[in-house]
């Protein structure tokens, strides 16, 4: 239903929605064990200098073709497409963007669980039983189910009280609490015994550890994090107003979501160098590694540490929740739209699909093996075909499509919103999209795959 189409009331609003969406699992979790892997501050620069190059133009393609659509992800890309194919990738966004909320919600399930272990004490123990809890308890059958289906309900609340009354007002709410959690556990952490170590380890650069593993690791992180390629970004920006900057918005979400993980980082690198752990222990890095971490790093005062697991993993599931929320209003918007339902009923329809991918995956991870494809579980297909594949792919062709196929016009309108911003940096933003982005975007993807 046309009419039910709403729309951000303020500029913070704006801003802290899409950052919302942008900061998530992949600034607190993926961000410092992809920079504990790839040599840190080398990792760092790098990463910077991809989102500055890449993650800023895109983001501003997606904005404008969701801004000039003011409709669902597929609905705004076949606006533009004029009847051609190119619609398809509106379609593919909102495809990935199911398979992702099904998957991410399962993490994010599993942060509430670690809030809960760490209010019932349960998170104490040599680092055998961490390793052991983790892994007994991601293959339980029905307890990560339970914690999953409970984030998608936190989500579906949000949801169905509307952009302006549901998503923005959840934002400006969650937003600031998860900025002070995380300053005050970056001052709790640098100030432990020899967090200098790690704090140098985050600053210092050693070039020597630049190879072109590390250099498309970081194109790939700026994506993820960013949540660019598959229509989040774009379906916010359909409920963005004429006023809006787009570039200024741009810079200014990349900024705090760049900051985010930064802050991330140094409240990971100097509790974990502080107790002689290397933290480049991969995905399993806030799950089994922390916790051994707050435990010995605050073996004197363990109420300090009990404080502070309790904290991380809210702040965990605060960041991971908004990007939920981004994550299924994409889907959200193109069923209500393309279906002419409520948007009620779009969300609920959402919210059912979703939990039955996220019960699936989380049983993949369990005992039901039947659920392996290739010898994948369902898990880590879907995070690998969302992620290294899809995500790829629909920013490339998104920018093909804005810069070579839509009218150089619409982009230049939807850029200075109508003549009434100065359009200095155009010209700069236009041969990013044609030639840079799509450059680079292929690069990795190619190289992730060994072609080159
Ligand atoms: N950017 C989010 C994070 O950092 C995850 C996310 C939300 C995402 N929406 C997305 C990733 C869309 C890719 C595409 O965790």
């Amino acid at each position: 239903m046309q009419t039910e189409r709403g729309s951000f009331g303020t500029k913070l609003g704006i801003i802290l929605a899409t950052a919302g969406s942008a900061v998530g699992l992949g600034n607190v979790w993926r961000f410092p064990y992809m920079t504990g892997q790839n040599g840190g501050a080398v990792f760092i620069l790098l990463y910077i200098g991809c989102v500055l190059l890449l993650g800023i133009p895109c983001m501003v393609s997606e904005f404008i073709i969701g801004r000039h659509g003011a409709s669902n992800t597929a609905r705004a890309y076949a606006k533009l497409a004029n009847g051609t194919p190119w619609k398809w990738v509106g379609y593919m966004g909102v495809l990935t963007g199911f398979l992702i909320t099904g998957y991410y919600a399962v993490v994010a399930g599993w942060c509430l669980q670690y809030i809960y272990a760490s209010v019932m004490g349960e998170l104490k123990g040599n680092p055998d039983f961490i390793t052991h809890y983790f892994q007994s308890f991601s293959e339980n059958p029905l307890r990560p189910i339970f914690w999953t289906v409970a984030m998608l309900l936190l989500t579906h609340y949000v949801i169905i009280h509307g952009v302006r009354g549901g998503i923005e007002r959840a934002s400006k709410l969650l937003m600031p609490t998860l900025f002070v959690l995380l300053l005050v556990i970056v001052v709790a952490s640098c100030l432990l015994p020899e967090a200098e170590k790690g704090i140098s380890f985050l600053f210092k650069p050693q070039f020597s550890k630049v190879d072109s593993n590390v250099f498309l690791g970081a194109l790939g992180q700026s994506f993820y994090s960013l949540s660019i390629g598959m229509g989040c970004i774009c379906t916010y920006a359909s409920y963005y107003s004429r006023q809006t900057n787009l570039l200024k918005s741009a810079v200014q979400v990349a900024v705090i979501d760049t900051l985010v993980a930064i802050l991330a980082g140094l409240m990971i690198f100097p509790a974990a160098f502080s107790v002689g752990i290397n933290p480049d222990s991969g995905p399993s890095l806030i799950f089994i590694t922390l916790p051994n971490v707050f435990n010995q790093a605050f073996a004197g005062m363990p109420a300090v540490g009990w404080v502070v697991a309790l904290m991380f993993y809210s702040l965990l599931s605060l960041a991971a929740l908004t990007s939920l929320i981004s994550l299924h209003e994409v889907s959200t918007a193109f069923f209500y739209e393309e279906f002419h339902i409520t948007r009620k009923k779009g969300a609920l329809l959402v919210t059912v699909f979703t939990c039955i991918i996220g019960i699936f995956c989380s049983l993949s991870l369990g005992k039901l093996n039947c659920l392996q494809i290739g010898g994948k579980p369902l898990f880590e297909l879907f995070d690998f075909v969302t992620g290294q594949i899809f995500l790829p792919v629909g920013g490339l062709l998104t920018c093909i499509f804005l810069g070579w196929f839509v009218p150089k016009q619409v982009v230049k309108d939807e850029f200075t919103n109508w003549q009434t911003l100065r359009s200095t940096l155009f010209g700069v933003y236009l041969f990013a999209v044609r030639f840079i982005c799509p450059i680079a975007i292929l690069a990795i993807f190619l190289h992730q795959f060994g072609v080159i």
